[in-house]
């Protein structure tokens, strides 16, 4: 044999038995996604790189190749009613989402609301947070109507965003995620009035897997050192979050003075909350009669969330 031969066949066995990036598909325009690539950059460990790619956890489901996914409880449980093989492994971030509204239209209270137009984003966490949040006052989904919205980053607000809506009257109120509520709220001013209570309702933003990749013992590994890096990112963002600010608004194209701003709203859980599979029952039963669907077990759904991750992280961490 000829020793170039020699040199391919070694070229080509060791590139087999290189591990494949660690693959993870997260929506990349919020503030909730930005300790993944904080901890990829400054804290992974993994046998090798780990790589952000645009989606979520509609994307895992069906892509073999992605082995975690991040978004709202809201779209985990969309996909878990007919992806059985879905886990959520971890909370990154809950967000005690808020309403404004227009004093100028005669809001003072959350029963206010009646006979108000209330934007949101259908669909979404945020469409359930508005439904909770009015519920708690009494107010069902026939009381207000709804109009349908998108967000915006960053002033000035365009055409069809939820803040540049409610200054032009169009709504009397909305809510949503994060920095949208504050940018209304500034625009308004002195009319403003925010409502929220995250004992009724908070985004929980959390990390996914399948049943598949948490069986595969290098990819495990690599889940594993992911989430210790997030445990150690999510520690600099709860105790020196003045360090991050400037890094969050470069990422989704805010003002550093912004994230600030809406940085309280922000619980960088790092945990799996007790009341999690209390909270993600509930949600079920408005989802399922959202999407026309059956309600999930409490049995099936105590199975979609899958501890032993955490338990890992949490017996070999040093840092909480
Ligand atoms: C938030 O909701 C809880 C549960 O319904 C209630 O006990 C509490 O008083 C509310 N807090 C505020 C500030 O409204």
């Amino acid at each position: 044999m000829k020793p170039t031969l020699h040199l391919f066949s070694l070229a080509s066995i060791f590139f087999t038995l290189q591990v494949p990036a660690l693959k993870i598909a997260t929506s990349l325009q919020w503030i909730e996604h930005t300790p993944q690539p904080y901890a990829i950059k400054n804290f992974y460990k993994g046998s090798d790189t780990a790589s952000l790619m645009s989606g979520g956890v509609a994307n895992i489901v069906t892509d073999k190749t992605i082995d975690l996914a991040a978004n709202a409880e809201t779209q985990g449980l969309k996909q878990y009613s007919s992806h059985r093989n879905l886990r959520l492994i971890y909370v990154i971030v809950e967000v005690g989402y808020r309403i404004v509204a227009n004093k100028a239209s005669g809001i003072n209270k959350l029963a206010d609301l009646k006979g108000k137009k209330v934007g949101t984003m259908p669909g979404t966490s945020a469409a359930y947070f508005v439904n909770k949040l009015l519920g708690s006052a009494g107010l069902a989904p026939a009381d207000y109507s709804v109009v349908s919205g998108s967000v915006c980053m960053k002033t000035p607000c365009g055409s069809g965003t939820l803040p540049q809506m409610l200054t032009g009257k169009q709504v009397d109120a909305f809510g949503i995620w994060e920095p949208a509520v504050e940018l209304g709220a500034k625009a308004l001013g002195s009319n403003a009035v925010i409502f929220q209570n995250a004992s009724i309702y908070r985004e929980v933003y959390s990390l996914y897997s399948t049943e598949e990749k948490l069986k595969d013992a290098t990819t495990r590994k690599n889940i594993v050192a992911f989430v210790k890096a997030l445990d150690q990112t999510l520690d600099v963002f709860t105790k020196n979050p003045s360090t991050v600010y400037a890094t969050v608004a470069s990422a989704v194209g805010m003002d550093e003075a912004v994230v600030e701003a809406v940085w309280p709203d922000h619980k960088w859980s790092g945990d799996l909350p007790a009341d999690l599979l209390d909270f993600l029952v509930e949600e079920d039963q408005y989802l399922a009669k959202q999407d026309g669907r059956a309600v999930v077990s409490r049995a099936e759904l105590a199975n979609f969330i899958d501890p032993s991750i955490l338990d890992e992280v949490k017996k070999s961490s040093t840092v909480r």
